[in-house]
């Protein structure tokens, strides 16, 4: 009787162990991202929200994973994500050759505009203003490598984030600021005196980076966002964040 008692409660225990380990296996997809970027990726209090991080959170729901959000510079996403530290980025991030160099990227889920915020009172009107101006940017952005491009590296201040950058702006350091255009409304709409100039600087596509070296995973996404598109659940994202004009 004893006995049977014994290899009864080992037997439990070993169909607990079993259950146990196979729990602790859900899977975790880490993403790489710089939380100063709204509507994309920002903080509301100590959780990292947006665009980015439910877009993410969806993914990693259809592909059967728990959702890990690392908050770095900017500009240490891609480097991130090649040496394997994170899964993928997701920041807002507009797809360029030279990236591609780096990492792949998965199919376009949102576009992008790099737009030009001034002090009201300014007397730059559109890009052919700029020459000789002192432009604000965010480290690594594509505003910064294009400003620079346009305009000389010697003309451009680049800043941790865009809004150090705007901070700028207001205090007169810089006479304007080049970034992204949902982040410029955002960092307007909490400063007095400024606007966005109505002529844009350059449009571009954001998309997921990923390895070279994981092909899979990059199928897997872009399979997930194409049926996040076709049932409405990107869209359904993007206009929680973005009221249209
Ligand atoms: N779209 C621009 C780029 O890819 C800026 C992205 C900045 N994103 C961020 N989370 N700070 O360079």
């Amino acid at each position: 009787m004893k006995k049977t008692v014994s290899l009864l409660i080992a037997a439990v225990m070993a169909v607990m162990m079993f259950t146990a380990c196979g729990s602790s296996q859900s899977k975790t997809l880490t993403m790489g991202t710089n939380a100063a970027f709204p509507p994309y990726e920002f903080y509301d209090g100590d959780k990292i929200v947006g665009i980015d991080a439910e877009i993410a959170e969806e993914l990693a729901k259809r592909l059967g994973y728990e959702l890990e959000i690392v908050d770095m510079e900017f500009g240490s996403i891609i480097t991130s994500v090649q040496t394997g530290k994170v899964d993928m980025g997701i920041a807002g991030m507009t797809v360029t050759e030279d990236r591609l160099q780096n990492v792949n990227f998965s199919d376009s889920y949102a576009g992008g505009v790099q737009v030009i915020i001034v002090k009201e009172d300014s007397d730059i009107a559109s890009p052919d203003d700029l020459d000789g101006k002192l432009i604000g940017v965010q480290e690594n952005t594509t505003g910064h490598i294009y400003c620079a491009e346009d305009y000389g590296e010697e003309n451009v201040i680049a800043y941790t984030n865009g809004a150090t950058a705007v901070q700028a702006l207001v205090q007169g350091k810089v006479d304007c600021v080049i970034i992204d255009s949902q982040p410029a409304q955002s960092f307007v709409a909490g400063n007095e005196g400024l606007k966005i100039l109505d002529t844009e600087y350059v449009a571009e596509d954001y998309a997921i980076a990923v390895s070279k070296e994981n092909e899979d995973l990059l199928k897997e996404i872009n399979k997930a966002l194409a049926e996040m598109t076709a049932d409405g659940t990107t869209q359904a994202i993007l206009d929680k964040y973005i009221t249209a004009e």
